[in-house]
């Protein structure tokens, strides 16, 4: 058996140590077992009691302790508790003078990796040491080896949702090429839905998927006709019609691929929902809108009134929460234009609408 065992034989191959600490009462137990660990390159240390080899262990790391079982002050199993809480990657090798089975069992069940009972056959005692140094040399292989592969398997996910994010990307993009005047728009909503979320405290893993949301909100565009997309004249019933159907064709479209970010589909979906109920495509009446929704349909309104058109100027900044207050109850969420007047008297979000009122003309707006 001991031929199948692989023992660190320290210095002689160039491998680290395995440093032993010896725990017995008896000062005659440790030099035995001293001399026999040695001989097999062990570096051995001392300890007469439980106390001491603590004291020890604070000082010094080791990789194996092996410990008698019925010790004065504080007994083996003890030791092996204190041991086992605070330094989990030592292996423990219990050690007593008669062959308490019961005892056996309660040690290995908190973690002693093996059991030898006195008198020792040194032969035996060679093997088992060799076998628990390999047996934590395997566990604690396994451990880095599961740490390296959570690592890598996270590396991958995150590459894949970059990957993910980049093709969303440019979907957007796409929609911007078509529909010339929605250019920077997305990008541009998400920022301020972002920053009204942040206000209204919702957690950052849910302001994310918002903002995902929000930048993609209008993708179902892409399933409008170009001529109703790029008029500029009034639209027809039919037209309008046509148009409002972008959050359900955005809605199906991403269906499939957002399957695992809830938030990011409803506000694709709910984005034209109003406060009210008479909103598109579910009317939808306040709360029953999602809140991500009702955050996006804001921060949307806003940079579409405050963004330039060929055929007219953006509003200012001042106009444009004027507005949205105005419809406050109707359109909107009253609490979600409220807090997007806070984030903007604070200055943390840039408006970048074509003719953004600088911030002190909102504030003396607003006192
Ligand atoms: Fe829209």
């Amino acid at each position: 058996m001991s031929a199948l065992i692989t023992i660190d034989h320290g210095d002689r191959t160039g491998l680290p140590t395995t440093e032993c600490l010896i725990v017995d009462d008896e000062p005659r137990l440790r030099a035995l077992l001293r001399r026999v660990m040695e001989r097999d390159g062990y570096r051995c240390h001392e300890a007469g009691s439980g106390v001491e080899a603590i004291d020890f262990l604070r000082r010094q790391g080791v990789d194996l302790v092996i410990t008698d079982m019925s010790m004065p002050e504080m007994d083996g199993v003890a030791l092996l508790r204190h041991v086992t809480a605070e330094w989990p990657d030592i292996a423990v090798m219990m050690v007593s003078a008669n062959a308490d089975v019961d005892a056996a069992v309660e040690a290995l069940s908190i973690g002693a990796l093996d059991y030898l009972t006195k008198p020792f056959r040194i032969d035996e005692v060679r093997a088992r040491v060799a076998q628990v140094v390999e047996k934590r040399r395997l566990v604690l292989e396994n451990r880095v080896y599961r740490e390296q592969l959570e690592q890598r398997v996270q590396e991958q996910a995150r590459k894949l949702e970059e990957l993910f994010l980049t093709s969303l990307q440019s979907l957007v993009q796409a929609l911007e090429v078509r529909d010339r005047y929605t250019h920077g728009h997305s990008l541009r909503v998400s920022r301020y839905a972002g920053a009204i979320a942040r206000e209204l405290r919702m957690p950052e893993p849910v302001v994310r998927e918002l903002e995902l949301g929000a930048n993609l909100h209008d993708i179902g565009k892409i399933g409008v006709r170009e001529a109703v997309l790029n008029k500029e004249g009034p639209l027809t019933d039919e037209e309008y019609a046509h148009i409002m159907e972008h959050p359900l064709i955005g809605w199906r479209l991403l269906g499939p691929l957002l399957r695992e970010a809830p938030v990011a589909l409803n506000v694709v979906r709910s984005h034209h929902e109003r406060f009210d109920g008479r909103g598109l495509p579910d009317g939808l009446v306040g709360s029953e809108i999602p809140l991500e929704a009702r955050i996006v349909a804001v921060a949307d309104s806003f940079d579409a009134m405050t963004s330039a058109r060929p055929y007219r100027n953006g509003r200012s900044t001042e106009a444009a929460v004027a507005e949205l207050r105005r419809c406050a109850g109707q359109q909107f969420d009253p609490a979600c234009v409220m807090a997007f007047e806070r984030v903007l008297l604070s200055g943390r979000v840039d408006v970048v609408g074509a003719d953004a009122t600088p911030l002190e003309r909102l504030a003396a707006a607003a006192a």
